[in-house]
């Protein structure tokens, strides 16, 4: 080797050392990021985070108790600023709201089933999603129109009990997880498209769904945008189960729209009346940008509220479940308030569980103890701003660790118990404010401007199928398969083994 050669060979190794320390000490070059665990060239933290073999929601605890309330993590050419504290989350979200309201960029796969962010999580903060929240808000969600729709809980919830009956008399238990998802995802199907369709057509829209969810879960070309090319397969796969999604729910638009073309006020599909559905008001709707919707738009925004809105509610009625299985005194006490209210067979309806308050705890002390996802979405700052005395890029992703705030011995007592208690008078969460407004000490929907536009659509849907399954049977543990408390991710944070329950009629 000549003496050029080995120069060049040293000039490069100072170059990677110098680049290297860079890189592990500001997580990708950029000043003042707070700080974070060191990376590897190029990738930054992300093999690191692959090699735990863990999801990336569990390597985050640990990092948390060293990093503190703000640290930065590389992954691969994306910047992830992890905010954990209650004082934070609070500044970020609620006093600097508008700042941190938008979302970070889409992968590739992403944007097929976004159709490029039509969507309303994943829309940048601005006139597109203003106008299909608002829209949302109004149409899907407001009081009068829960009210006009309750006849789609009564008929779906009844059908879950003749199911759930059916289910323990063949198999001897009942497996809760699934049934929920089920039943919550007709429920919602009805709301957006006015259908009532078979239990074998909700199946396979509920399967082509839960792969959507799963196909657009944060993987490594997410991390690496510049390797996409190297992951055609992925992509070209994506966009066959973006076909299949399109498939199944295309029909049901068309069919709406001829019912509503038609002038008719019901047929035998088509329950809902005109103007209940939610897709009646997106045919109408001019969206900023993108003008009248196609059937790709609707399609998108019809599954992102079936999506929204199922594991999360169903999520919580397991986790409840597994309680009420565990501890028999709750169960008990919750089945008295029921009976208390309606009788052991009156109908409970939405004007029912608002009034129970041991209910109401129950499912507070679920949604703080196991609260369906443990981060928010991705958030993104609107342009370059600074929090907690650091630098917050305009294209980092800035993402929330709200569970944190619901482990912490500092903000609740004994954090790690089940117990409903807390939240009625004398408890330390009788006065939570779950919107965050006033501070944060549990935000599972969120808070400030990207908050969940249906918590109270989601909670009402998790109280009246509690109330439900608790008032027609007592549940039990299965001698054969013990509720394991065990976690797991798969969207939202559910049981790694899913609860078998034995249920004997009241
Ligand atoms: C127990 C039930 C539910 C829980 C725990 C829950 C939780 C959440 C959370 C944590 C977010 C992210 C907030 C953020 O990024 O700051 C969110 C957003 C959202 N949720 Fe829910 N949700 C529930 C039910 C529902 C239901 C039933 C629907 C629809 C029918 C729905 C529709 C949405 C939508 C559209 C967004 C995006 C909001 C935006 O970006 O502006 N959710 N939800």
């Amino acid at each position: 080797m000549e003496f050029k050669d080995i120069s060049i060979l040293f000039l490069a190794l100072v170059v990677v050392r110098l680049w290297w320390r860079y890189w592990s000490i500001t997580g990708g070059g950029r000043k003042n990021l707070p700080p974070g665990p060191p990376g590897w060239p190029l990738v930054g933290n992300l093999i690191q985070v692959i090699l735990q073999r863990r999801h990336f929601i569990f390597v985050v605890r640990d990092l948390r108790a060293k990093y503190g309330p703000i640290f930065t993590m590389q992954m691969g050419q994306r910047t992830l600023i992890i905010i954990t504290s209650p004082e934070l989350i609070h500044e970020a979200l609620v006093q600097r709201g508008p700042e941190f309201a938008s979302r970070p960029a889409d992968s590739p796969i992403r944007l097929v089933f976004s159709v490029g962010k039509c969507a309303i999580n994943s829309a940048e903060y601005g006139p597109l999603w203003r106008t299909l929240r608002r829209n949302f808000v109004t149409e899907l969600i407001n009081p009068t129109r829960i009210k006009q729709c309750s006849w789609i809980r009564n008929w779906a919830f009844e059908y879950h009990m003749k199911r759930l009956h059916k289910e323990a008399s063949e198999n001897g238990f009942v497996e809760v997880m699934s049934n929920c998802r089920l039943t919550i995802c007709s429920v919602l199907i009805c709301l957006c498209f006015g259908a009532k369709i078979s239990e074998d057509r909700i199946k396979i829209i509920e399967n082509v769904l839960k792969d959507v969810m799963l196909t657009t879960a944060a993987k490594l070309p997410d991390f690496l945008p510049v390797l996409t090319p190297l992951f055609r397969r992925q992509v070209r796969e994506a966009k066959e189960l973006r076909k299949k999604q399109m498939e199944c729910l295309t029909p049901l638009l068309r069919k709406r729209r001829a019912f509503l073309e038609s002038g008719r006020r019901e047929d035998d599909e088509m329950a809902s009346p005109p103007g209940a559905a939610y897709i009646d008001s997106l045919f109408e709707l001019e969206a900023p940008g993108r003008g009248r919707l196609g059937e790709e738009e609707l399609v998108t925004l019809c599954s992102e509220a079936i999506n929204a809105g199922t594991d999360t509610s169903a999520t919580t009625v397991e986790w409840a479940l597994l309680h009420l299985v565990t501890n028999q005194e709750i169960q008990e006490k919750l089945y008295k308030e029921i009976v208390g209210f309606v009788g052991k067979d009156g109908v409970i309806t939405e004007n029912d569980v608002e009034k129970m308050r041991y209910l109401g705890a129950v499912v507070k002390e679920t949604f703080r103890r196991h609260p369906p996802s443990h981060f928010l979405l991705s958030h993104a700052a609107v342009r370059e701003t600074e929090l907690g005395g650091y630098t917050i890029p305009a294209d980092a992703n800035v993402e929330f660790y709200t569970a944190w705030v619901t482990e912490d011995p500092n903000v609740w007592k004994d954090p790690g118990e089940f117990r409903p208690e807390r939240f009625l008078d004398g408890g330390d969460g009788v006065d939570v404010d779950v919107t965050g407004t006033r501070s944060v000490k549990m935000v599972p929907f969120g808070a400030g401007r990207r908050i969940c536009p249906a918590m109270t659509l989601g909670t009402l849907h998790v109280n009246l199928l509690l109330a439900r399954m608790v008032q027609a049977f007592m549940w039990l543990p299965a001698p054969n398969s013990p509720p394991d408390p065990t976690e797991t991710f798969a969207f939202t944070v559910v049981m790694k083994n899913p609860l078998k329950a034995v249920i004997l009629p009241r």
